[in-house]
C-alpha cells in the first residue's frame, strides 16, 4: 500500500535507506563478514570471466557490478544487454559464470539467454527481487535483493539493491579468493554510510523539486554526463527522466561529448555532471564547462570530497566503489518531480509495462 505517499516511486525512493539495512543483515554477520553458501564461492572462484546480463535498470546495475568485481575480485567482468547477447554472442571465455540480474526474474530477453546458457551447462546466478520468478528457478544460484514489491514502473530500490548485492558478493568471492583490496573492503560500515547518506538525500528533497521546476519541466532535452562509474550512473539517470517525464535525456561519457554530442547543446539545455570520482572529477568539470560555454545550464551532483562553491546538489561521501547508491538518489527524485509537475502518471508511464515479458 502507498499509504501516505501519492505514488508508488516516491515510496520506493524513499525506502532504499532501509533496502540497505536489510540486505546489510541478511548477507553478513555481525562482524561484517559475508554469508554466502560455499557452494556458490566455489562455483564463482572457477571462473575465468563473468558475465553480467540484463535489461534496462537492471543493465545499468550491472555495469555499475563489473567495476565491483574487478576491483574486488580480481576477475575480468563483461556486461550484456540480454536482448543483443541472445542473438550475438561474443565468444565465450573457457570457464565462464552467468550473472542474472532482473527485479522481476521475468524478463524474456534474460530468459532466452539462460535458456542458451542452460543448454551449454554453465553455472549461473540469478540476483532478483522475486523469489520463485523464472530467472531464479532456471538458473543454478540465486540471491535475493529484499527490496519489497516493486510497483512503480520506474525501478529504484531494486537498483541500489542489485549494486549492493554485487558489492557484498564480491567481497565475499574476493575474500574467499584472498584479495587484499577486498579483505581491506569493509562492506559494512560502508553500507550503513550508504543508507545514512540515502536518508539525508531524501530528506532534501524539496532542493530538487525546485530544480526540476526550474529547469526541466520545460526543458525538451537533457544531459547527464560523467567518466567511468559516474558514466554508467549517467545512463540510469536519464533512463529514469526519459521513462516518467518524456523529456529527451542521454546519458553520455563526458570526454565523448565533444566527439558530436555537443552539437545538440542549445541555451538553456540542462547538463547534469555527476562527480564522485577523485581521477575524473577536474576532466568531468571542464566537459561541463564547455558546455557551458555553448549556453547549457549546467547542474551538477557531486561527492563531498570532491566538492565547490559552486556546486548544486552534494551528496555524502562513501567508497567509490559504492558511490553511484548515492549520485542515482538525486536523479531519482529528479525524474520523479519533473513528471510529478508536469501532471504525468508517475507510476504507469506511458507505453510501458513493468515486465516485459516479450522478446
Ligand atoms: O525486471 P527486470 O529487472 O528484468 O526489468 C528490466 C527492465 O525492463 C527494467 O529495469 C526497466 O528498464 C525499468 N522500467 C526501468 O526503470
Amino acid at each position: 500500500e502507498k499509504g501516505v505517499y501519492p505514488y508508488y516511486m516516491l515510496k520506493e525512493i524513499d525506502e532504499q535507506p532501509n533496502v540497505m539495512r536489510k540486505l546489510s543483515a541478511k548477507y553478513l554477520d555481525e562482524n561484517g563478514a559475508p554469508l554466502f553458501d560455499k557452494k556458490l564461492l566455489e562455483a564463482m572462484k572457477q571462473a575465468d570471466r563473468l558475465y553480467i546480463i540484463g535489461a534496462g535498470t537492471s543493465y545499468h546495475a550491472g555495469l555499475v557490478g563489473k567495476n565491483l568485481f574487478e576491483k574486488l575480485v580480481n576477475v575480468p567482468t563483461e556486461v550484456h544487454v540480454a536482448s543483443e547477447f541472445a542473438y550475438n554472442q561474443p565468444i565465450i571465455s573457457d570457464n565462464p559464470f552467468f550473472i542474472f540480474l532482473s527485479q522481476s526474474g521475468e524478463t524474456a530477453d534474460s530468459r532466452e539467454v539462460l535458456v542458451n546458457v542452460n543448454q551449454k551447462d554453465f553455472p549461473s546466478l540469478t540476483i532478483t527481487n522475486v523469489e520463485n520468478s523464472t530467472l531464479s528457478r532456471e538458473a543454478t544460484f540465486t540471491l535475493l535483493l529484499e527490496a519489497g514489491p516493486e510497483i512503480s514502473v520506474a525501478s529504484t530500490k531494486a537498483y541500489t539493491a542489485q549494486i549492493a548485492v554485487e558489492a557484498i558478493l564480491a567481497k565475499g568471492l574476493g575474500e574467499f579468493k584472498e584479495i587484499e583490496v577486498a579483505k581491506n573492503f569493509d562492506i559494512k560500515q560502508q553500507l550503513g554510510l550508504v543508507a545514512t547518506g540515502m536518508q539525508s538525500i531524501v530528506d532534501e528533497k524539496a532542493t530538487i523539486d525546485d530544480l526540476s521546476k526550474k529547469y526541466f519541466v520545460d526543458a525538451e532535452k537533457s544531459f547527464y554526463i560523467g567518466r567511468g562509474t559516474d558514466y554508467f550512473v549517467s545512463l540510469e539517470a536519464s533512463l529514469k527522466l526519459k521513462e516518467i517525464s518524456y523529456i529527451q535525456a542521454e546519458g553520455f561519457a563526458s570526454g565523448e561529448l565533444k566527439h558530436g554530442t555537443i552539437a545538440l547543446i542549445e541555451d538553456g539545455t540542462p547538463v547534469i555532471g555527476i562527480i564522485t570520482q577523485a581521477n575524473t572529477a577536474s576532466l568531468t568539470r571542464s566537459n561541463l564547462q564547455e558546455t557551458m560555454s555553448r549556453g547549457a545550464k549546467k547542474i551538477t551532483i557531486v561527492s563531498d570530497d570532491l566538492a565547490r562553491n559552486d556546486d548544486d546538489i552534494i551528496i555524502p561521501t562513501v567508497d567509490e566503489l559504492l558511490a553511484p547508491l548515492l549520485s542515482v538518489i538525486p536523479a531519482q527524485l529528479l525524474a520523479y518531480y519533473t513528471s510529478l509537475n508536469k501532471g504525468l502518471d508517475v507510476d504507469k508511464p506511458r507505453n510501458l509495462a513493468k515486465s516485459v515479458t516479450v522478446e
